[in-house]
């Protein structure tokens, strides 16, 4: 622990750029006078893979109860039949940090019209994408080529659209008050040290067993997250995602009696509205559910999940959030970055890169050429 404290000093006080971004003092590329001129359009492409596209889409989803606009996530090479209602208030945001991604052109290529209102966030440098934003006289937002796509939520990639979604991008920003916090940092420290030892017991699978339908596609940012940083040296950690308690009937059997090679992540949001149920309708046997509510079943399945895994000696450790927020939000994006790094240090491993992502690339450009 007290090397990872020194890990963790080290990479906040080296004034470490990607770091800096998830701060309040970083300035996006972008003024507050794009968003006012934004903000009548009510429906949203989004067209970009993999980091471009994950932190928005993990936003969108986590807050999706505070959010009135209607989004549409082009992230695969299946461009999704056109579901926009409104023609006249729709907005296509083209996200690539390198503006060559071979997905995100295609996409492109196909979605993207002269007669549509387009906004481009990529590098400052010759690319695809800067080249058809220059043709469409479109207007580019600058992606700092310092930030990469699964580091950059915090940053214009993550925030435009937040903004867009007409959530406060400062609440995003708690970095600087977290890391005053004690509790914060042991929390952290304790977490890294815990997946460490794991990994080092040979458990590499993390499961998280995520309790909250609307955390999916945060779980998805962070499955990217650890995959591509830490996946390399033949090191890494495999992030799987299991949906409570969906899953208890397919495959908790697996995960209680099957190979000890999972360490396991509980992820539960408390919910302030739930369907309650109908006393009319129990009967004897089901009396103890009268009453009750669904999300107070699912918490009861969820610490009777964690009495087993204790009981069994099954590796967990468990997050409840309390409120779902902005501010929640970016402390989780904050939480989960800062361990990926500790983790990319303790592991002796860069996860600032990706060079195996590369080959695939080359390999398809022969293909196709
Ligand atoms: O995290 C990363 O760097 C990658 O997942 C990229 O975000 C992804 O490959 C898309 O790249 P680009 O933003 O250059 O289109």
């Amino acid at each position: 622990n007290i090397k990872l404290f020194k890990l963790l000093k080290d990479l906040i006080s080296k004034e470490n750029q990607i770091i800096r971004s998830l701060t309040s003092s970083y300035q996006n590329s972008y003024s507050n006078s794009i968003i006012l001129k934004l903000k009548k359009y009510s429906e949203i492409k989004l067209i970009g893979m993999g980091g471009s596209t994950l932190g928005a889409r993990a936003i969108y989803s986590f807050l999706k109860d505070k959010i009135k606009k209607n989004f549409i996530f082009i992230d695969s090479l299946k461009p999704k039949n056109d579901k926009i209602k409104n023609k006249k208030s729709f907005l296509n945001l083209i996200i690539s940090k390198s503006g060559n991604t071979l997905e995100t052109i295609t996409n492109a290529n196909i979605l993207v019209k002269k007669n549509h209102k387009n906004i481009f966030i990529t590098q400052n440098q010759k690319s695809y994408l800067m080249t058809l934003a220059k043709k469409l006289k479109a207007e580019v937002i600058e992606h700092k080529n310092y930030i990469g796509g699964r580091y950059s939520v915090l940053s214009e990639v993550g925030m435009l659209p937040a903004q867009l979604l007409g959530l406060n991008e400062t609440k995003f920003k708690r970095f600087n008050n977290l890391i005053k916090s004690k509790y914060f940092i042991n929390e952290l420290i304790y977490n890294v040290s815990f997946i460490s030892k794991c990994v080092l017991d040979g458990k590499k699978n993390s499961v998280i067993l995520n309790y909250d339908e609307n955390s999916e596609n945060l779980f998805k940012w962070y499955q990217q997250l650890t995959a591509e940083s830490l996946g390399k040296n033949n090191k890494g950690i495999f992030p799987i995602i299991s949906s409570m308690p969906k899953d208890n009937h397919s495959l908790l059997q697996l995960y209680l009696d099957g190979p000890k090679n999972n360490f396991f992540t509980f992820f539960a949001v408390s919910k302030q509205k739930s369907n309650q149920l109908d006393n009319r309708n129990l009967f004897d046997k089901f009396s103890n559910l009268r009453n009750k509510n669904l999300d107070q079943i699912v918490q009861a399945q969820r610490i009777a999940t964690q009495t087993v895994f204790k009981r069994k000696k099954i590796p967990f450790r468990s997050f409840e959030v309390l409120k779902r927020s902005e501010e929640t939000l970016g402390e989780l994006f904050c939480f989960f970055v800062l361990e990926t790094i500790l983790l990319g240090r303790l592991m002796r491993v860069n996860p600032f890169d990706q060079p195996s992502v590369e080959l695939i690339k080359t390999e398809t450009s022969k293909i196709l050429t």
